[in-house]
Parts: structure tokens; sequence; C-alpha cells
């Protein structure tokens, strides 16, 4: 932080104190936020916010909820938690069944944790346990290049994302498949057909040994929010089908409605071995994620060696609040029609954001459901102009060279002008400055 400029005592406090997760050693690259209603975020000097980053890109209900804080407050006082290893309690019953009815029937039986990243930890343990048990070892995983799928050290070992490429050692061999076109032509039918040749060469190449499992986002997140044509996923369904490999698809980001679908792999019309779930879970109103796969999958445990079971889990995995705040957020999103909202005011806002088309800063402009990318033309125009958008009031998040619009699945028809009035005008500035 610059000591010439005079920060606020609250700032100048978590300069002093809070190590920022994912931030260069000395910035502040954000507003410090104070209060949120909604998708409008209020700052700690007053400033107020259109919230295009849901929060923690999690916030999928919106902000300041009583119906949500009413519901955590009564499990609280209820019963805050108790291990799920030495016992049970009913809201991850109940909304592991919950959960079972929004997919496909085979999938049926559900894992908690408390983060994304644990959610792929424990499906990348089943998958490799799983052949191990049955005394048909396959130690090898293949993801997308592009793919994020969090920050343990497995996770990291996932990406080849230059900012989350491992700093240690991966204990489990990984295959990383490179987009095989531009980011922008993901989205169309014609270049599928070579990705999933590179995806076919990957899971063929058992230098290190035989894949147990693919994990794949539906739409990559922080590989620029690349938007994959659902002939991909179907297609890398049918490969894994014919090779006996695992299908673990990443909706940690997609979940809950974000796509315009409840799930991002519904687009296509797969069935996964095992999908991951956390941020839109709970609308970020507390931490969870959940792994849910087939029944078949889960009975094979009893031939673990050791346990009989799977040898993971937390101290607060599956915490009783957290399980009771995602039912009444499956119960919101059903009712209130957020999945059918993010499928139109998705559609309105990239129609709204689609004037940048052209713009001498911009590549391409896209988006499924609630997800609009702008993609820029390097990593620095896009962090500029996420800056200068911050001056303007609005809030997205930078993902490489791209923008992207995550805002509540709550937003209104004015919040989605609002926004798009506030972007345009940023990059028609910022437009004159660029040319
Ligand atoms: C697609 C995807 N997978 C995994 C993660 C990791 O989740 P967490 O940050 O909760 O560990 C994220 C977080 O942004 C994500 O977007």
């Amino acid at each position: 932080v610059d000591s010439h400029v005079r920060l606020s005592p609250e700032l100048e406090r978590d300069a002093a104190h809070v190590w920022h997760p994912w931030s260069p050693v000395g910035s502040s690259t954000g507003p410090m936020i104070r209060q949120a209603i909604g998708y409008r975020l209020v700052g700690t000097d007053g400033r107020s916010y259109l919230d295009g980053i849901s929060g923690a890109m999690n916030c999928s209900c919106g902000h300041g909820r009583d119906d949500l804080v009413q519901t955590a407050t009564r499990q609280l006082a209820t019963l805050a938690h108790i291990d799920l290893s030495a016992g049970a309690h009913e809201p991850s019953g109940a909304l592991a069944e919950r959960l079972a009815g929004l997919f496909d029937h085979q999938i049926s039986r559900t894992f908690f944790a408390n983060s994304g990243s644990e959610g792929i930890e424990v499906a990348c343990r089943i998958a490799l346990n799983l052949f191990a048990n049955r005394g048909t070892a396959r130690p090898r995983l293949v993801s997308f290049a592009r793919g994020y799928h969090g920050s343990t050290s497995l996770c990291q070992a996932l990406s080849g994302l230059p900012a989350v490429l491992a700093d240690v050692p991966s204990a489990v061999p990984v295959t990383r498949v490179e987009l095989t076109d531009s980011p922008s032509a993901m989205a169309h039918a014609d270049a599928i057909p070579r990705l999933l040749h590179a995806w076919e060469e990957a899971l063929d190449d058992e230098a290190q040994g035989e894949a147990a499992a693919v994990v794949v986002e539906p739409l990559l997140n922080a590989g620029g929010g690349i938007i994959l044509h659902p002939s991909f996923l179907r297609g890398l369904r049918d490969l894994c089908d014919r090779r006996g490999v695992l299908l673990i698809v990443d909706e940690i980001f997609t979940g809950f409605g974000r796509t315009g679908s409840m799930f991002g792999f519904e687009h296509s019309g797969v069935v996964p071995d095992i999908v991951v779930m956390s941020k839109g879970i709970t609308s970020g109103y507390f931490p969870l994620s959940a792994v849910s796969t087939r029944e078949e999958i889960y009975q094979q445990f009893r031939r673990d060696p050791v346990y009989g079971g799977l040898r993971y889990g937390h101290t607060t995995s599956g915490h009783a609040v957290a399980c009771a705040v995602a039912l009444e957020v499956i119960r919101i999103i059903k009712d209130e029609g957020l999945v059918l909202n993010a499928r139109e005011r998705g559609a309105d806002l990239l129609a709204g954001l689609c004037q940048l088309t052209g713009h001498p800063d911009v590549v391409d402009v896209r988006g499924q459901g609630l997800v609009v990318v702008i993609e820029c033309v390097s990593p620095e125009s896009a962090a500029r102009l996420r800056t200068a958008l911050q001056g303007n009031g609005v809030l997205l998040r930078q993902q490489m060279s791209s923008l992207l619009a995550v805002p509540p699945l709550v937003i209104d028809a004015a919040g989605v002008s609002e926004m798009v009035d506030r972007v345009t005008a940023v990059f028609e500035v910022e437009g004159v400055h660029a040319s």
C-alpha cells in the first residue's frame, strides 16, 4: 500500500494484518464492503456498487435475506452441529434426499464437506480408491489445462493456469488437456470433434498409468469464462463409458441455476458419475460442499481394506447449519423461479453487453444464463477496465483476459439495465483512451 495515501482506520487494519487469498503482497484491489442487500453492496466509505460478482460468485439468492438468516438462526439455536462420523443430524439427511431429487435417479448418495476444493478432493479420492479397492488400481486423473478446481495440492495439480500451477509436487499424476481452438470457439459445435480428439489422446496416454476419472467444469470459470458446446460433455461421457473412466463434473460455479439450468451438465443431457457442488448451494450464507454419486459406487467402499468405507472427513463436514441453509436455498430457487430468471435476465444482460462487440479492448462477448463474459485483448486490458468499472460503481470478476458479469440470480430488469448502462459508459470512455 502506498504510504502517502491516507487509509481509513479499518483499511489500515486490514492492510496491516489480513493476508488476502490469491492477491499480490501489498495489494488492495477491491473495496471494503460493510453491508449488502439484494444485488447491491455498500462500502465502508458509503459508496454503493452493483454486485456483478455475487459476493464470491456464490450469492445466488441475493444478499441480506431474512428467510436465510432466520433458517440459520433457528438451526443454530436447535443444534449447531454433530460430527457425521460419530452420529447423524436431521438437516444433512433432508438435504441429501433433496439433492437426490434434483438429479437423475441414479445419483442418490451424498458426501458433505466445507469448501469446493474439499469437494473436488473427495471426488478424486472416491474415483482413485474405487479402482484400488477393486484391485485394479488406476492412478491417474485427466482435466482441462484451463480448468480450475480449487487450491488444495491435488486441486492445483488439476489446473495448468499460470496463477494456479501447483507449487508442491502432486502425489497423483494428472494429464491436462489444452484447448484446441480459441476460448470463444468452444461454444460452437464445429470445434468440439478436435477437442474430443485431444481428450481421447490424453486418456490413451498411459505412460503414467490408466486414468480413473476425468474432472471437468461444464463452463470454465477461472479459465476465462469458456462456454463449452453441449456436444462436448456428450462426447466426453461417451469416451468415459468406452474406457471405464468416471466422469466427475465440477458444478461448484455452475450449479444451482447459474447457467440458466439447475446444473450445467443438464445443457448436454448427460448423467455424470460424480457431481461436486458448493458456492450456490448455500448462496454463500454458510460454507458447504456436497459430492453426489451413485449408490453402487458408495456400496463398493465396503471393500476398503482398513475401514470398509471412505477414509476422509473434516470436523465440520456437513455442518448442520449449512445443510439447513442449503435446504432453504433450494426452496427459494424453486419458489422464486431463479433458474428461469437466470435465463431471462442473462439473455437481457448479454444482449445489452453485446453492444461492446467491436470495442478496441474487446475480443468476444458471450454468455450462458447469468454468466456473461467480456473477453478482452489481454489480462492487462481486463484489469484496467475492471478498476475503471469499480470506479463507476459496478464490480465484475476478472478471470485472465475476461471480465465476468455474474450477478445474483435475483437481479431484476432494472438491475440489468443499470449494469449495462454503467458498464457501457466505462467502455466508451476507456475506448477513447485505448484508440
Ligand atoms: C469451478 C470451481 N471449482 C472449484 C472451486 C474451488 O472452490 P473453493 O474456493 O470453495 O475451494 C472454484 C472456486 O472458485 C470453482 O469456481
